[in-house]
């Protein structure tokens, strides 16, 4: 089966006063977790679709999907975990529940503030996630990386060629997550905070897909302006 997973679970501390998770603010007249959906209900090869918010507005989720008449049969709304990364164990236990996991099973998760992923980029991750076993979406790092341990001196300069950004969705068999996640320590699973790693620290191979330069995360408010820049500019090509 092919499963999506929309990690809605944050606050969005980063974006400052507002009043709604900014998962539920609006951008161009809708809130930003439908614009990533309706990408997601385009996608046919989905057997379900989960989406994961924090416990207190999976109310508020319900209502808003039904007010854009989203909540078709293929969707589930859950409670989200405590990070990123128990989030996305919330869904796959929900999916387990739902139907027991088998070894062909593959979850394609997604940030719910990235709304502008494209069909494309869906598509890649489930061919690639069928072949490889995990992906990530990235695209290549146009500035130079520095690294810095305590952010007052140079550490690092990596070669720029080999630098990426990683962006989503990631991929993954979901059985060769939850083996490696098991795997680790309670204290790593705290540090983890990106889901690929939690396959690079076993030395598994993570498939890259090409990402798009407009698929960013809406963090901030600048961010948000950005996004309606870029759906006023109408530089999106799905
Ligand atoms: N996320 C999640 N569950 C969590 C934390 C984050 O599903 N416990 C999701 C967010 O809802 C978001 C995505 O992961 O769609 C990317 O995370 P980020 O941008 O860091 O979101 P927030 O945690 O909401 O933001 P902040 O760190 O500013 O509070």
């Amino acid at each position: 089966m092919i499963y999506a997973g929309i990690l809605a679970g944050g606050i969005g501390s980063r974006m400052g006063n507002v009043p709604l998770p900014k998962q539920f603010l609006e951008l161009d007249g809708k809130p930003i977790i439908v614009h990533t959906l309706e990408k997601f209900i385009l996608t046919k090869e989905f057997d379900k679709i989960y989406i994961a918010t924090p416990q207190e507005w999976v109310t508020h989720t319900k209502d808003t999907l039904s007010k854009y008449n989203l909540l078709e049969d293929r969707i589930e709304i859950i409670a989200g975990g405590k990070d990123r990364n128990e989030t996305i164990m919330n869904i796959i236990s929900s999916i387990n529940n739902y139907k027991t996991l088998t070894d062909e099973d593959v979850i394609i998760t997604h940030d719910a503030v990235r709304p502008f992923l494209t069909r494309r980029i869906i598509k890649e991750n489930i061919d690639c996630v069928l072949e490889y076993g995990a992906v990530d979406t990235v695209i290549p790092a146009t500035d130079t990386i520095i690294s810095s341990q305590d952010g007052e001196y140079i550490n690092d300069i990596p070669v720029r060629d080999i630098m990426y950004q990683g962006q989503t969705p990631q991929s993954f068999n979901i059985n060769l997550l939850l083996e490696n996640y098991n795997k680790l320590t309670n204290q790593e699973k705290g540090i983890l905070t990106d889901a690929c790693k939690i396959l690079i620290v076993s030395n598994q191979n993570v498939k890259l897909v090409s990402g798009e330069l407009y698929n960013i995360k809406i963090t901030t408010p600048y961010d948000l302006k950005v996004a309606n820049s870029i759906i006023k500019g109408g530089i999106i090509n799905d």
